[in-house]
């Protein structure tokens, strides 16, 4: 078994063994300990939630009287009392405005670990994901409160420059980072943010 493989493998089960339903809470778990973005009681908005492992950390951390909002094209099964979830696509204005009304305000923390389906033609991949950040980004004066935190999937390549610029136009602080679970091959990176101005 090739190394990458094996380190799937190894996260896979681990995530069956402590009940997530995904390997990716993993790098949430990796990178919140790094830039402790989730604090107890925050209010949480995670774009591409399907199929939830970073809504269980995250529902976990902003114990007792935080909430989390998930939304995500695929269904997603209820995962807790602080959890309010929405089926849609982000690019759909009824489905912003759902989830606009859902915060009534703004939120703490913004995560999007939001990946297009896959085209395997690498700039097509990574045009439409950044496109999907994008979007999110645009809507950060409406969503997330001063001082807010987020965390932010982006795929490699030449448009990460114009979204990272555009983050530190926003943020106070902006780093790039892979965590341990992602594969080394993958292009996938993610950007902590705080301090949004
Ligand atoms: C890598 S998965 C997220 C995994 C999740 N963080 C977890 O821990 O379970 C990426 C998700 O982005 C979602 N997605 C992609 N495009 C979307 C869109 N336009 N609107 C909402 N969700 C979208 C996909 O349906 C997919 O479930």
């Amino acid at each position: 078994m090739r190394l990458e493989d094996a380190k799937k493998d190894h996260y896979r089960k681990l995530a069956k063994e402590q009940g997530y339903r995904s390997r990716s809470a993993f790098k949430l778990i990796e990178l919140n300990k790094k830039y402790s973005l989730i604090k107890s009681n925050d209010s949480i908005l995670d774009f591409g939630a399907a199929p939830g492992g970073w809504m269980q950390v995250a529902s976990k951390l902003v114990m007792p009287k935080g909430k989390v909002i998930g939304v995500d094209l695929l269904p997603i099964k209820p995962i807790g009392e602080n959890v309010t979830i929405f089926q849609g696509d982000i690019r759909d204005e009824e489905v912003v405005n759902k989830i606009l009304n859902e915060v009534k305000g703004k939120v703490n923390v913004i995560l999007s670990d939001m990946a297009p389906n896959i085209s395997g033609i690498w700039k097509i991949d990574h045009n439409n994901q950044i496109d999907l950040t994008m979007l999110i980004i645009d809507r950060f004066p409406d969503l997330l409160e001063k001082n807010g935190r987020c965390l932010l999937k982006a795929f490699d390549g030449p448009m990460l420059n114009t979204l990272e610029k555009e983050l530190k136009k926003n943020f106070t602080n902006v780093k790039l980072i892979k965590p341990k679970v992602s594969r080394n091959a993958s292009s996938e990176l993610y950007i902590a943010c705080r301090g949004f101005r």
